[in-house]
């Protein structure tokens, strides 16, 4: 089967505080190459903060975190990382040329190389007819995808994005998704946050549900699973809509006459359960 697939972060039992704030508890997770694993939290539930510790920008105040086998602190790490962190804007006075050929020359990719790097990233994002437009020209999307191709002028073996498609159409939302899955599939590890369910859900081969520690860990179906404690049953001819415990389902529907639709409860219905709950 599978050869034993490359870890590119380890992150062990970290724990990060900002003064009496504790945004990070005991957190432990790991990426690999080749696939997209979703950090999914409300906000404020240090998703932030953990991926700054990812990418270097902040120190644990406990734990250790390796990336790529080293430390995320170190330049030569650094370098081989593509960050997208949350907030941040190209240069507005720059064309998309320029963000891209300049942010190469900060990461200390070499002259023939960047060039080289910028034109496969234009190409690869479909960026050729904005090469010349200054940022500041660009929709929120364009904008958005030329942050992730400046993220990738390095050729990264490790994406980060913190909430990537915030703010976002959904027509933008989803070209952000289909990017960063055919990245994905030529072999870079991806992570990201997301506060959105459907994005974790569609995006993500693994989730990590994060509420100041880690609550669920999973693929998308094995945390439904986790948290589906009920199946909501529709009746289609009554409208009426039933939660109903799992091994109660077939008996209860056996009762019903008519049509009726059986199915798992959203993510989204599961997340405010266990926000409820735990938070
Ligand atoms: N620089 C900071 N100083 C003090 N508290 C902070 C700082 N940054 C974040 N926090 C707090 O840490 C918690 C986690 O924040 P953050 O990592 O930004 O969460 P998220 O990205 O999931 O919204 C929040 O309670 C936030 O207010
Ligand atoms: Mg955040």
């Amino acid at each position: 089967m599978n050869e034993t697939l490359e870890i590119l972060v380890e992150v062990n039992h970290v724990w990060k505080s900002y003064g009496k704030i504790i945004a990070n508890e005991d957190v432990t997770l790991n990426i690999r190459k080749g696939e997209i694993v979703g950090l999914l939290g409300p906000n404020g539930a240090g998703k932030t903060t953990l991926v700054k510790q990812i990418y270097g920008e902040l120190h644990p105040s406990q734990g250790e975190i390796k990336v790529l086998g080293g430390k995320p602190t170190d330049g030569k790490i650094k370098r081989m990382m593509g960050v997208v962190p949350q907030e941040v804007t190209p240069y507005g006075e720059l064309s998309v040329y320029d963000n891209l050929y300049f942010m190469a020359k900060i990461k200390g990719v070499d002259k023939p190389t960047a060039i080289k790097n910028v034109e496969d990233v234009i190409e690869k994002l479909n960026l050729k007819d904005r090469r010349k437009t200054f940022a500041r020209d660009l929709s929120g999307g364009l904008r958005r995808r030329l942050l992730i191709g400046m993220a990738l002028v390095n050729s990264p073996k490790l994406l980060i994005l913190d909430e990537p498609t915030t703010g976002l159409d959904p027509e933008a939302r989803r070209e952000v998704w289909f990017l960063l899955k055919s990245l994905r599939d030529s072999g870079i590890g991806v992570l990201l946050t997301t506060h959105y369910l459907d994005e974790a859900e569609r995006l993500s081969d693994r989730i990590y549900f994060v509420n100041r520690k880690v609550i669920a860990q999973g693929t998308p179906m094995e945390i439904k699973r986790k948290f589906s404690l009920y199946y909501e049953v529709t009746d289609i001819t009554s409208g009426k809509v039933y939660y109903v415990k799992e091994d109660e389902v077939k008996d209860f529907v056996s009762k019903l006459e008519g049509k009726f639709e059986v199915r798992l409860p959203s993510l989204e219905e599961i997340y405010l359960k266990v926000m409820g709950n735990d938070s």
